[in-house]
Order: structure tokens, then sequence, then C-alpha cells
């Protein structure tokens, strides 16, 4: 895919994780510019020093808080010319039973995997519409479509962010901008990490999958690449499922 997004600048939310590494790494080695955005610049550096085969800058911002997340789109315009894709990708996901989950950690959840979403698509519309063209990608999660105990508030936030994708869509359609969804299944980072018996996981997401290896970043990347590409101009609304044909919706 080398060239197919020259010229192009992309927003990576959560760009200092695991995903990121991939969907940075795979958008700048395709030509365009990247900003690798973190609530943590430390980890958004590495990543865009992992992405050496294009540019790829990191910026500090919190995609729950509106001012920053404004501050955030205002400096990938001067520094980079304009915004032309958003992947949003950051999340939390807290492992608790349902019953233990206080109210404080729902609502920071869905600040975080939910309005975070909506804040970061605010903030890059008004550039993608003066362009006349644009790609905002949602990072979803398998989890939404086959349930997984111990994340309730997480699953809720990433079923969400289907509906999310499909109305803006529609709404943003007429400005030659397409909303897809990416959703990944299970991929070996720190959202993963949080399992208790990772032995187990292991051997459970094998079993599941019809692929019988582990997805990489860079299989994100790639549909991510992809989806910001003109070869996927006709495509929006969707959620494109990535992982290995385990739930197949
Ligand atoms: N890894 C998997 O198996 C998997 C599976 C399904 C979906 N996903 C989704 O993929 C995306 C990336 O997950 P990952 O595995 O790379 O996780 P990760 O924890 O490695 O990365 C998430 C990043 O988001 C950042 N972040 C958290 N809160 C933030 C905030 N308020 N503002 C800005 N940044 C913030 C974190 O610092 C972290 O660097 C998430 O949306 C996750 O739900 C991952």
């Amino acid at each position: 895919m080398a060239g197919s997004l020259e010229g192009r600048v992309a927003i990576v939310t959560g760009g200092g994780g695991g995903l990121a590494e991939g969907i940075c790494a795979t958008l700048a080695a395709s030509g365009a510019a990247v900003a690798a955005v973190d609530r943590s610049l430390e980890k958004a550096e590495r990543v865009a020093q992992l992405a050496s085969s294009g540019r790829c800058i990191a910026l500090e911002a919190d995609v729950s808080d509106k001012a920053s997340v404004d501050a955030m789109a205002q400096r990938v315009i001067s520094e980079l010319g304009g915004i032309d894709i958003l992947v949003n990708n950051a999340a939390i996901y807290p492992l608790r039973p349902w019953t233990e989950i206080e109210e404080e950690e729902w609502d920071r959840v869905m600040a975080v995997n939910l309005k975070g979403y909506f804040l970061c698509a605010r903030a890059a519309y008004p550039s993608m519409r003066e362009r006349g063209k644009g790609r905002i990608i949602n990072v979803a999660s398998i989890t939404f479509f086959i349930g997984w105990s111990g994340f309730l508030d997480y699953v809720s936030s990433k079923g969400a962010i289907i509906g999310f994708t499909r109305t803006l869509a529609r709404e943003v359609g007429p400005d030659g901008i397409t909303v897809n969804a990416i959703s990944p299944g299970a991929f070996p980072t720190d959202a993963e990490r949080v399992h208790p018996d990772q032995e187990a996981l292991n051997r459970r997401i094998l079993e599941q999958q019809s692929l019988k290896r582990r997805g990489t970043p860079e299989d994100v990347g790639n549909l991510a690449a992809f989806l910001a590409s003109d070869a996927a101009s006709f495509i929006t609304g969707q959620t494109i499922m990535i992982d290995g044909g385990w739930a197949m919706h």
C-alpha cells in the first residue's frame, strides 16, 4: 500500500498503545503524516519512533476532555496541515465482576471509550468538510458480538460505537466523509494482559479462531490503511471484523 495515503494527515488516538503500533506504522508507511495521540506522551513517543518508515509525531491529549481534544486537533492542523483521517482507538478496559462496577468507573469508561470518539470526530470534522473528503475509523471490539464476562462497561461502550459509526456515516456522507468501524478479535497487547490466566486465554482464542495464529497489530494496521485509502471510498457505515474468523458477524 506504499504511497496510497501520500499527502494525507492522520490522527490515531490511543496512539501509544499496542494496536496503535501497527496502525501508526502502516499509515506512515503508506505515505500519511501521522499524529500518535495518547494521554501518555512517553507511550506515544515510543510508537512514533517505531513508525520510522514514514512521518509520525507524538502528541499528548486526553480524549475525554474537550479542551484537550480541541487543542490537539489545532496542533495537528498547524503542524501537519489539516486532518484527513481519524482513527478513534483510545480505550480503557477495567476487569471486574459487574456487581463491583462503581458509578465512577462506568462514567469514566463511557467518557473515554464513547464520548472520546465523539469529541475527536467533532474536532476533526471541520478540516475534513473543508477538504471535501475524510475518513473516520472507529475501533470497536469482538466482545460486543460475543459478550465477554468481566467487562460490562467496556463491552457496552464498544456496542455503542457501532451505532455511533452508522449514524455518523449518514450525517457526514454528504460531505464525502466515510465512517467505518474495525472490530478486532483478540490481540496480544496490554488489553489482553489484564486477564488472570494468559495460557488459558491463548488456548481459548486459538480454539475459537478459524486461523490458528495470533493476530498482530500490523493486521489491524493493514485494515485501517485500506479503509483510509481511495480504494475504500464507497464503503461507509460498516463494521469489519478482524478476528481470524472467530465471530463471523
Ligand atoms: N488488544 C485487543 O485484543 C483488542 C481487542 C478488541 C478491541 N481492542 C480495541 O483496540 C483499541 C486499542 O487497544 P490496545 O489493545 O492497543 O490497548 P492499549 O491499552 O495498548 O492502548 C490503549 C491506549 O489508549 C490510551 N488511552 C487511554 N485513555 C486515554 C485517554 N483518555 N486519552 C488518550 N489516550 C488514552 C492508553 O494510554 C493506551 O496507550 C481499543 O479501542 C480496544 O478496545 C483491542
